[in-house]
């Protein structure tokens, strides 16, 4: 090589050299559930979806936290980017979501997703903003459905008088005491020393979460009572997308909707799968629950939501139909 390009070659490999590793940024995203889990379908969906269409230039790293409300107070303080969360806890940040959580509004997965994609759904995203909070996505828990270590439950009255763990959540809460069971709220955290000293008799989720936590443990019988659809959404924080470049925050927009399809196809798999599952491991499984029973006797309690909740889009939601349906 001749003697004057040395100093070129050695200029090219020092700039090399000083040259800024490529900028990288991190995105926190937690959740209250194990890796191998609806949720954590949804958030490993959303991390490789959105490290791939940045090549890396963002990272997404994903960490578990049992208790959903101090997430959102994380999200909305900034300590932490996003959440995926069941909407639990939500509406005492934003409360138009509790209309989501009314008892037996929902038909079954198709009109609840339906919904939530409609521009009912967008509409209840677009007011977590005025919360500090943005609404990206909705995913979804599932159906929820009581378990409890007393006895079989088929009709309300087998429910009357027992200590059942709800989220920290209203509407929950009154439906039931109108069913006469004993309301404890709490964060998921506390739950399973809870059931294991009795403090509780039973408690209600998806069957994905009585799978993926082994409520079995701790649960003898599960009644399927399909009480109420447990809506889950994606939360960040404002500043977490208003940093990103309108290129990114589509590509993050893509990845969100990756999170949405795998979080509702593991439900969907997990749903087909998981009750005998459960059976194999011992829990007593009511399948004959008395529906209308239960819907008769949340009417005090459903006529309560029509006034305090709003009775329109509660209208608007239970006769809503897909196009063309
Ligand atoms: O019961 C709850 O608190 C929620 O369903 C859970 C398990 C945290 C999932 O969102």
């Amino acid at each position: 090589m001749p003697i004057f390009r040395r100093p070129a070659l050695l200029g090219a490999l020092a700039s090399l050299l000083v040259a800024p590793a490529m900028a990288q940024t991190q995105i926190t995203l937690q959740h209250a559930l194990p890796l191998n889990s609806h949720y954590g379908a949804g958030a490993t969906a959303l991390k490789e979806t959105l490290e791939r269409l940045t090549n890396n230039r963002f990272r997404v790293n994903i960490q578990r936290n049992d208790n959903e409300r101090e997430m959102i107070e994380s999200v909305q303080i900034g300590t932490i980017d996003c959440t995926i969360t069941s909407t639990g806890p939500v509406g005492n940040f934003v409360p138009a979501v509790r209309n989501v959580d009314v008892p037996f509004l929902f038909r079954d997965y198709a009109h609840a997703r339906g919904v939530l994609d409609s521009e009912i759904g967008q509409g209840l995203l677009a007011q977590f903003t005025p919360r500090g909070l943005v609404g990206v996505i909705w995913l979804e828990n599932g159906f929820r459905h009581l378990t409890n270590s007393r006895r079989e439950v088929n009709a309300p009255a087998d429910v009357r008088g027992m200590k059942v763990r709800t989220m920290e959540n209203q509407v929950h809460m009154r439906a039931f005491s109108a069913l006469g069971a004993l309301p404890t709220p709490m964060a998921f955290s506390e739950l399973v020393p809870a059931l294991q000293q009795g403090t509780v008799d039973g408690q209600e989720n998806p069957i994905p979460v009585i799978v993926a936590n082994n409520l079995n443990q701790v649960q003898r019988f599960l009644s399927l009572t399909a009480h109420v659809y447990s809506p889950a959404v994606l939360i960040c924080n404002p500043a977490t997308l208003n940093r990103m470049s309108a290129a990114d925050r589509a590509h993050f927009m893509e990845a969100a909707r990756a999170a949405q399809r795998a979080n509702r196809e593991r439900v969907s798999a997990d749903e087909a799968s998981g009750v005998d599952e459960l059976r194999r491991r011992g829990m007593t499984v009511v399948t004959q629950v008395d529906t209308a029973a239960f819907q008769a006797a949340l009417a005090p309690a459903f006529a309560e939501f029509e006034r305090t909740l709003d009775g329109a889009l509660l209208r608007r939601i239970r006769d809503w139909r897909p196009a063309g349906g």
